[in-house]
């Protein structure tokens, strides 16, 4: 069996797509249950449904062979897994966004609340910025609003959220988009599947 796990919502539904046109379908993944594993025995396949931000934990320790993670996920936590494709979904970008007229007053710490804390330190770091991480896990719009911080680092996919907040992208760090990635041991174990599935879904890629 080769165990994939799959991110849960809009996007693994879209991910799930790509892997059933690729030829590695699972007629019982479309039952309506709130089953979370679904095989197919004649493929030697079974699915999974995780939280999108398990999806490398799963993979990195070896209970999923294969996975699809966000490239934020990967970046923020730097899991030890091959990371094999890039399936050019699930597209967004990290930025850093604040107030429309925030203005960096270099004199003091900036503070920042992220829910991507190493991305976070990693960018100003390499700005020589010193910064003030606020750790949050959601909602991370209203740090700068109720004064909290000064800026927010975050996903913007649309830019709704920051517009309905009346904030706005005040700089762009890292464009974002799902991978295919696998397990270190299961890469070398199940090779030729896998190098096969990476060949059938890289055409499944849209540019
Ligand atoms: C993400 C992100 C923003 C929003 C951006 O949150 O944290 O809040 O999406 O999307 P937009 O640019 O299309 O408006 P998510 O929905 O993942 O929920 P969260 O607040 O729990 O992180």
């Amino acid at each position: 069996m080769l165990n994939i796990a799959l991110p849960k919502g809009r996007l693994g539904e879209k991910v799930l797509g790509m892997f059933e046109r690729a030829g590695f379908e699972c007629p019982a993944i479309h039952e309506e249950n709130r089953r979370l594993f679904f095989e197919n025995e004649a493929l030697g396949l079974r699915y999974f449904w995780v939280k999108p931000s398990d999806v490398s934990i799963y993979v990195e320790r070896g209970a999923a062979d294969i996975g699809v993670a966000g490239k934020d996920i990967l970046l923020e936590y730097a899991p030890d897994v091959y990371e094999l494709l890039d399936l050019n979904v699930g597209r967004c970008r990290m930025c850093v966004a604040g107030p429309k007229s925030y203005r960096d007053d270099l004199g003091r710490t900036l503070r920042v609340a992220t829910k991507f804390s190493n991305i976070a330190s990693r960018y100003y770091s390499s700005l020589g910025r010193d910064i003030d991480i606020i750790p949050l896990n959601g909602s991370i719009e209203l740090a700068p609003i109720l004064g909290l911080s000064d800026v927010i680092v975050d996903i913007v996919e649309t830019g709704t959220t920051l517009k309905e907040n009346d904030l706005a992208v005040l700089e762009t760090i890292v464009p974002i988009s799902a991978r295919l990635i696998a397990n270190k041991a299961s890469f070398v174990f199940h090779k030729t599947r896998i190098e096969a599935l990476v060949r059938a879904l890289a055409q499944e890629v849209e540019t």
